[in-house]
C-alpha cells in the first residue's frame, strides 16, 4: 500500500511494483487534490484506494515537536509536488512544533463524516477501503456504506495515548462486520505467532509497518527483503508447532480463554 504522503511519486510506484498496489489515501481541505490523486493512482495500477480514518488530527507527537520534525533534504511528498508546500511547512518562529503536525492542521479535512466516505465511492472507481476502525458501530456502519474492507489499526499507538490494542478491537470489529467484508489489522505484528494470534481472532490479513522501515534503515532493498523472509518463516513454523498446515486451519480454538 503506497502512502498518500510518499516520497516517491504514484506513478513512479506503479511502474516498478510487481504484485497488487493499494492507494492509501489522506483527505485534504481542497477535495480536489485528493480527487485528483485517486484519479493518478487509478491510472497507475492501484486496485483499490484505502482511506485512513485515524488521523483527523495528529496525535500529540511530542518527540516529532521537539526536534522540529520534518522531511530532510532532498526528500519531499512527490505525490503534491506543486500542489502543497511538499517538503512540509517550516517550524514558525520558536514554538516547538513538528512539519507533520503543521501539514496535518493546515492542509487534512478533520470534519470529515461518513458523507466523505459515499463522496470517495462515487470517485474512487475502485473498491474501497478504510484504515482506522476500532469499534463495532463504526464497523457495521462501513458495510451500511459499502466499503469493500476495513483494516483494525490505531496508527500503530501513535495517535491517542490508551487507545486499545488492535487485537481487542478486532474481536468487536469482526463481529460487526458479520462476516460480509474482509477485516486486516496492523499494529505490532513482528512474529510469526503474531500473525496467527490476528488470524485466530478473525483477521483476514496483516498489514505491517515499521518493521519494512526497520531493514530499509539497516540493509536498503536487501533489508526490507530479508524482514519479509524472517517474517514468512517464523509463521511457517509457528504454523508447524501448532499444527496448521494452511492458514485456513487457524481458529479461535488456538487462542487461551
Ligand atoms: C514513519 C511512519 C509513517 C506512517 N505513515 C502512514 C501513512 O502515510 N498513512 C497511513 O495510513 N499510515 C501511516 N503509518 C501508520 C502505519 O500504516 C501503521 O498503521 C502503523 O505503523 C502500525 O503498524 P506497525 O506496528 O507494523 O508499524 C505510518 C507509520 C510510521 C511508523
Amino acid at each position: 500500500m503506497a502512502s498518500s504522503l510518499s516520497t516517491v511519486t504514484i506513478e513512479e510506484i506503479g511502474a516498478a511494483a510487481t504484485g497488487p498496489l493499494w492507494l492509501q489515501l489522506y483527505v485534504f481541505k481542497d477535495r480536489g487534490i485528493s480527487a485528483d490523486l485517486v484519479q493518478r493512482g487509478r491510472a497507475a495500477g492501484c486496485r483499490a484506494v484505502c482511506r485512513t480514518v485515524s488521523v483527523p488530527v495528529q496525535g500529540n507527537r511530542e518527540r516529532d515537536a521537539r526536534n522540529g520534525f520534518k522531511l530532510p533534504e532532498g526528500l519531499d511528498m512527490a505525490n503534491f509536488r506543486g500542489l502543497v508546500q511538499e517538503r512540509m511547512p517550516d517550524r514558525r518562529g520558536t514554538e516547538p512544533t513538528s512539519g507533520l503536525d503543521r501539514l496535518v492542521s493546515e492542509q487534512f479535512d478533520a470534519s470529515l463524516t461518513w458523507d466523505a466516505v459515499d463522496w470517495l465511492r462515487g470517485i474512487a472507481g475502485m473498491p474501497v477501503v478504510l484504515k482506522g476502525i476500532m469499534t463495532r458501530e463504526d464497523a457495521r456502519l462501513a458495510v451500511q456504506h459499502g466499503v469493500s474492507a476495513v483494516v483494525v489499526s490505531n496508527h500503530g499507538g501513535r495517535q491517542l495515548e490508551g487507545a486499545w490494542p488492535t487485537s481487542r478491537a478486532l474481536r468487536d470489529v469482526v463481529e460487526g462486520v458479520e462476516g460480509k467484508i474482509p477485516v486486516r489489522v496492523d499494529g505490532g505484528i513482528r512474529r510469526g505467532g503474531d500473525v496467527l494470534r490476528e488470524i485466530a481472532l478473525g483477521a483476514t490479513a496483516v498489514q505491517i509497518g515499521r518493521p519494512y522501515l526497520w531493514g530499509l534503515a539497516a540493509g536498503g532493498q536487501r533489508g526490507v527483503e530479508r524482514v519479509v523472509e524472517l517474517l514468512v518463516s517464523d509463521l511457517k513454523r509457528a504454523m508447524a508447532l501448532t499444527g496448521c498446515p494452511s492458514l485456513r486451519d487457524v481458529d479461535t480454538g488456538l487462542l487461551a480463554g
